[in-house]
Parts: C-alpha cells; sequence; structure tokens
C-alpha cells in the first residue's frame, strides 16, 4: 500500500489498450496512464491539485476499482509501479464488469438515496454507476444502519454513505501533521473514526478541503448546501473519465 509516489528520470516504455506510451520509472500505472490521457477508474487514489489542498498523488490502494491486467494478471494500477515492456489492459469488458460490480457492492454495503445527498452531481461513486449503466444491482442490499455525526459545527459526517477509501485517513492532517480521520476495526466492523475535538475545531479550509477530498457524501460541510446547484456539478457538466489530467495541462485538472 503506497501513500505517496517518488519517481526518477529513467523513461519506461509500456503499453495500455494497445497504445504504447512512456513514463518516468517510480510513477504508478494510473500516473502514467493519467499524463497520457487514458482514463483508468478511481475511488480511493487521488491526484494532488491546488483545489484539493494536496502536495503528493495519494493511493491507498483500498477499492480496487482501478484494477487492470499487467501481463495476464490482475493489479491495481493505482499501487503499481510502471516497469519496462509491461503490457497493459484496462478498457476491456471483463474489467469494466469487474469495475461495475464493485460499483454494485458499495451501493448495497451502504445506504445511498442519491436524490436526497448534498453530493450527488459531484459524487464519484455516483458517476462511477452512471458510467457503468448500473441500474439495479445484482448484489441484495445489507441496510446498514450507521451512526451520523454531526457534533461538529463545520462537519456532518454521514457514515452510512462511507466507502472507506481511506483519503481522508491519508489526506486530512492538522498544520503539526495529527490525523482528524481514523481507521478501526477490520472486516464488517471496519470503519472511519474521527477525532472528535480535533474535527469540532476544524478551519474553514480543512472543512472544505476535507468534504473535497472525500470522493462520495460521507464528509459534508455544513451550512454550505448548494454553492453549486443541481445541473452546475462536476459531473453534470461532464460524466467522470473526461477528468484525465493530460500533458498539456500539466496535471492542473482535477
Ligand atoms: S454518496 Fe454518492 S452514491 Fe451515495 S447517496 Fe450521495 S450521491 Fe448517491
Ligand atoms: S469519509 Fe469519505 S474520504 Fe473518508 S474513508 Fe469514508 S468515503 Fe473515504
Ligand atoms: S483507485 Fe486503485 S485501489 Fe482504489
Amino acid at each position: 500500500m503506497s501513500e505517496t509516489i517518488e519517481t526518477s528520470s529513467e523513461i519506461i516504455t509500456l503499453t495500455i489498450d494497445g497504445q504504447e506510451i512512456q513514463a518516468a520509472a517510480g510513477q504508478t500505472i494510473l500516473q502514467a496512464a493519467q499524463k497520457n490521457g487514458i482514463y483508468i477508474p478511481t475511488l480511493c487514489a487521488l491526484h494532488a491539485t491546488k483545489e484539493n489542498g494536496l502536495e503528493s498523488d495519494i493511493a491507498p490502494g483500498t477499492c480496487r476499482i482501478c484494477t487492470v491486467k499487467v501481463n495476464g494478471r490482475t493489479m491495481a494500477a493505482c499501487t503499481t509501479p510502471v516497469a519496462q515492456g509491461f503490457v497493459v489492459e484496462n478498457d476491456t469488458e471483463e474489467l469494466n464488469d469487474l469495475r461495475k460490480t464493485i460499483v454494485e457492492l458499495l451501493f448495497v454495503e451502504g445506504n445511498h438515496f442519491c436524490p436526497s445527498c448534498e453530493k450527488s452531481g459531484s459524487c464519484d461513486l455516483q458517476a462511477l454507476a452512471y458510467r457503468y449503466q448500473m441500474l439495479s444491482p445484482r448484489f441484495r442490499y445489507a441496510f446498514s444502519s450507521r451512526e451520523v455525526n454531526a457534533e461538529s459545527p463545520k462537519l456532518l459526517f454521514d457514515r452510512n454513505r462511507c466507502i472507506l477509501c481511506r483519503r481522508c485517513v491519508l489526506a486530512i492532517r492538522t498544520e503539526d501533521g495529527k490525523q482528524l480521520f481514523g481507521f478501526t476495526k477490520r472486516g464488517d466492523k471496519s470503519g472511519i473514526i474521527m477525532d472528535e475535538e480535533l474535527v469540532k475545531n476544524i478551519s474553514e479550509e480543512q472543512a472544505q478541503q476535507a468534504m473535497h477530498i472525500c470522493p462520495v457524501g460521507a464528509i459534508i460541510r455544513k451550512e454550505k448546501g448548494f454553492d453549486t446547484p443541481f445541473g452546475q456539478r462536476k459531473y453534470d457538466q461532464n460524466p467522470i473519465g473526461s477528468e484525465t489530467v493530460c500533458t498539456t495541462c500539466n496535471g492542473e485538472k482535477s
């Protein structure tokens, strides 16, 4: 599991979906794909931008939506470093069905009522459900009922929408490096916990950053609803996959 990714100047040549591309040694397959305008879906990995306040990409490696085949073996694109001559399969029927299965599992595992969710239109999970044309999930709903925490004056934390990606755990810290979010327990008992004192005193900027970093509507900024109206939100404008980082924009698109 990697948190940040170091790169070097050595050039690696590999193919993704038959397209030959070049990457720097130390880059992940995901980073190499993004730099070359090739879309690989993500939920837990996040490219660093000014908007999300990250100084380097993060890749918790928790969601597996980025699964590709590397020389015939399934691997997570966000945690696998490129190597000379890699043959990567990405946009195939088999892998896209696997990704759709992950999306369906996440929908039935939590409680997702998109029409009443503040993140609707900017939610990566919802956008992937549209991308993979999810209608009715193949799996039974778990009807989970988890705690919603509204103690913080600035944040609402709804665990029913949390997909346990761990982005908040890796990315949200106080200026002196203390984690605001942590991970607890294992298996179906696993969950995200907050340091309630630190979250109570969270700054405006950090509250905004936390909502932005969460790929779903689990972390919601209080008192700031509908800043962007429905119909004008990120994935209302462009479907997920059109935000791939390209070489000409130098990674500035989120
Ligand atoms: S978090 Fe996303 S998928 Fe879940 S209810 Fe909100 S918009 Fe829908
Ligand atoms: S709260 Fe959001 S960012 Fe944190 S683990 Fe859950 S889904 Fe991921
Ligand atoms: S995006 Fe690669 S494991 Fe989540």
